[in-house]
């Protein structure tokens, strides 16, 4: 059990692997007898869960970028205030798959809203709770979309979005991880599984050290 938790996340484009490195992660710190909570965003308890629902539905066409983000925004408030922070005091690791960088990535980077004022709503929601570690996965565009279409269940209001967008979040998180290299490590998307999951327990590691 360690004394302060440790909050973990995972980022990238669709299709880059964080579930399965989250998963992966997950199952290993449990077999290290760490307890664990796997989360992710948009979503999270209920409330949050259905501000996703809102987001994904791609009936929902005419969202503004603003109202996009704050929903986004309003989620997450949520979501820390009765998961992230309750395990994190109880001395829990958090893994997170998605959260505020990818408000600065697909709102930022991608709609194109202003950088600075992203930024400062991520931090007027997330209120000092920021990751210990954010693992981001980077992968051609193309390559993440061939695998998210493997799994087979038809694409959100986000992932309809098109291509030329996805590769400005792409850039986005490039950009996150070299302007916040301690927190944001940036980790090659097309290497096997396995190969990822050995890099993530080491800086997994190394953050709970510093702990
Ligand atoms: N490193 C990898 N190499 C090849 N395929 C992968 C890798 N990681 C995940 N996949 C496969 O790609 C698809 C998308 O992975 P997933 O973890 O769901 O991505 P994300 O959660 O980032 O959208 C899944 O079918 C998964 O099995
Ligand atoms: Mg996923």
């Amino acid at each position: 059990m360690l004394k302060k938790g440790l909050f973990i996340s995972f980022e990238g484009i669709e299709g880059c692997g964080k579930s399965t490195q989250a998963k992966l992660l997950k199952n290993w710190l449990k077999s290290q007898g760490f307890q664990v909570v796997l989360t992710r965003e948009p979503g999270g308890p209920p409330i949050s869960e259905k501000i996703r629902k809102i987001l994904l539905d791609n009936r929902n066409k005419g969202m503004s970028d603003l109202t996009e983000l704050l929903l986004l925004q309003a989620s997450r408030v949520q979501h820390l205030a009765q998961v992230i922070v309750p395990a994190l005091k109880a001395g829990k690791v958090v893994i997170c798959d998605r959260f505020a960088d990818s408000s600065t990535a697909y709102q930022g980077y991608g709609r194109g809203l202003d950088l600075k004022m992203v930024n400062e709503l991520n931090d007027f929601a997330v209120d000092g709770h920021w990751p210990q570690l954010t693992l981001a996965l980077d992968l051609p565009v193309e390559k993440g979309f061939l695998r998210a279409k493997g799994r087979r269940r038809s694409l959100d209001r986000m992932e309809t979005q098109a291509l030329k967008f996805h590769k400005r979040v792409r850039q986005g998180f490039k950009a996150i991880a070299s302007g916040d290299p301690k927190r944001v490590k940036l980790l090659d998307g097309s290497q096997p599984p396995d190969v990822i999951h050995a890099a993530v327990r080491q800086l997994a590691l190394s953050a709970m050290k510093k702990r």
